[in-house]
């Protein structure tokens, strides 16, 4: 089997990796990967695959496997040089050979910037990266022989749109919370077109808001910490203004604190282990549909998480609303021009329920299950999180 992935740095693209290395474990000597993504001027993209690896080896493999991992890493997996931004990527006539050696049976454009802010230079650099990037990888894969290009979307290329959310919903004329969510559905348009042009098998997977591992050990494992997390985050941060390192976890801060959720409705909440595996068993099962939300069933209610991550951080004295709160006070003002600015049109929307027939029907069939988000399931999310102090994210949630 030969594969192709942009993005095998990312949190979603290194859980894609781990279920392949589960997949063929004891073969693998039959995958050929072909890993595209970034150099960095110190660290190679083969150093950097290892590391990520290291950092978050799933529990289940045994010495021996991970052993095998390392050498099939270090000797067999091909690492190519691109740059989204660049023309062409930037590929070397060397890498761009490599690739079109043999065919390529299945082709995952997972990379892509996931930046909320609506900042000029975030939206041309969202431009440039989620839609002209994806163009530049399409026409990379005409160049190839490709079986079948699966692009990871999103599931909120809905848009502010409410209720029940078909898994092939596209409507352009959305209004969108951030550019983010509308660069997403450009990059998607392109492909949808692509696909018409040139009768390529492609796939749309469309996941919500993706979390740490919940299925397997490592559990609540993720390198990054952002939307939810960036409000626990932003407390640490505050606290740590405040209170010496040591006592930023034991000691409790007590403000006055207006939050601004709704009750009537929650987040989709997706572990990232999940939304790998199914990527993986709806690509190989030869289904002849196309387009897929990997969600929960259920959202999980702001009025149950944002309490949890508050208690994790032992911060009092937060009372919800309903409105945005008028003469703010110090902290509640940093709060909503940094973190709130970017996350309360998602914890103030009406219910989204993501149609996810397509999905479980084959996944159904081959026992895989989205865990909901319960207060236990969250509770180990919010472990992991404190265990790496939310990735000292708390600086960038307080705008440092
Ligand atoms: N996270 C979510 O909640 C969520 C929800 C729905 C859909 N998605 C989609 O799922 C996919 C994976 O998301 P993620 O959160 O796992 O991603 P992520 O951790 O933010 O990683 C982004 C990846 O894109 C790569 N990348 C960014 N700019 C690039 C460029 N100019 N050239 C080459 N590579 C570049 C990064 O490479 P470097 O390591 O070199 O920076 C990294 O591998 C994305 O398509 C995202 O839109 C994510």
């Amino acid at each position: 089997m030969r594969i192709a992935m942009t993005g095998p740095t990312s949190l979603l693209g290194r859980n894609v990796l781990f279920e392949l290395f589960t997949h063929y474990r004891g073969q693998l000597e039959q995958l050929e990967l072909l890993l595209l993504g970034r150099d960095k001027p110190d660290t190679p993209l083969r150093e950097r695959v290892k590391e990520m690896f290291a950092a978050m080896t799933p529990d289940y493999f045994s010495e021996t496997q991970i052993a095998e991992i390392y050498g099939y890493l270090d000797q067999r997996a091909r690492y190519i040089d691109i740059d989204l931004q660049q023309d062409k990527l930037g590929i070397s006539e060397d890498d761009f050979q490599s690739l079109a050696a043999a065919r390529i049976d299945f082709f995952f454009h997972i990379a892509a910037l996931t930046d909320f802010r609506d900042l000029p230079i975030v939206v041309e650099t969202l431009k440039r990266t989620n839609v002209e990037g994806t163009r530049r990888v399409l026409d990379l894969v005409t160049a190839l022989r490709v079986g079948e290009f699966d692009y990871v979307s999103s599931a909120y290329t809905c848009g502010v749109s409410t209720g029940e959310i078909q898994p092939d919903y596209v409507n352009i004329h959305q209004s969108f919370r951030n550019p983010y969510e509308h660069s997403k559905l450009q990059a998607e348009i392109r492909v949808r077109l692509f696909k018409l042009r040139t009768g390529t098998r492609c796939r749309f997977f469309r996941p919500s808001t993706i979390c740490g591992r919940l299925n397997a050990p490592p559990l609540g494992a993720t390198n990054k910490f952002d939307v939810f997390y960036a409000i626990g985050a932003f407390f640490l941060g505050v606290k740590l203004q405040m209170y010496p390192w040591e006592e930023r976890y034991n000691r409790a801060l007590h403000l006055s604190f207006r939050a601004l959720y709704s009750l009537e409705s929650g987040l989709n909440i997706v572990p990232v282990d999940f939304v790998a595996k199914a990527m993986l068993c709806i690509a190989m099962s030869g289904d002849p549909g196309e387009n897929y939300h990997l969600v929960n069933e259920q959202e999980t209610p702001h009025a149950l998480y944002v309490p949890l991550i508050l208690d994790t951080l032992r911060v009092e004295g937060v009372t919800r609303v309903d409105q945005m709160p008028q003469q703010l006070n110090e902290i509640e003002a940093l709060y909503y021009a940094k973190v709130g600015k970017l996350y309360t049109p998602y914890v103030t929307s009406a219910p989204i329920l993501f149609n996810t027939d397509t999905a479980r029907a084959l996944l159904d069939a081959v026992n895989v299950s989205c865990p909901l988000i319960s207060r236990e399931n969250f509770g180990l999310l919010m472990d992991y999180a404190r265990q790496h102090d939310f990735g000292a994210g708390y600086l960038a949630a307080l705008g440092q």
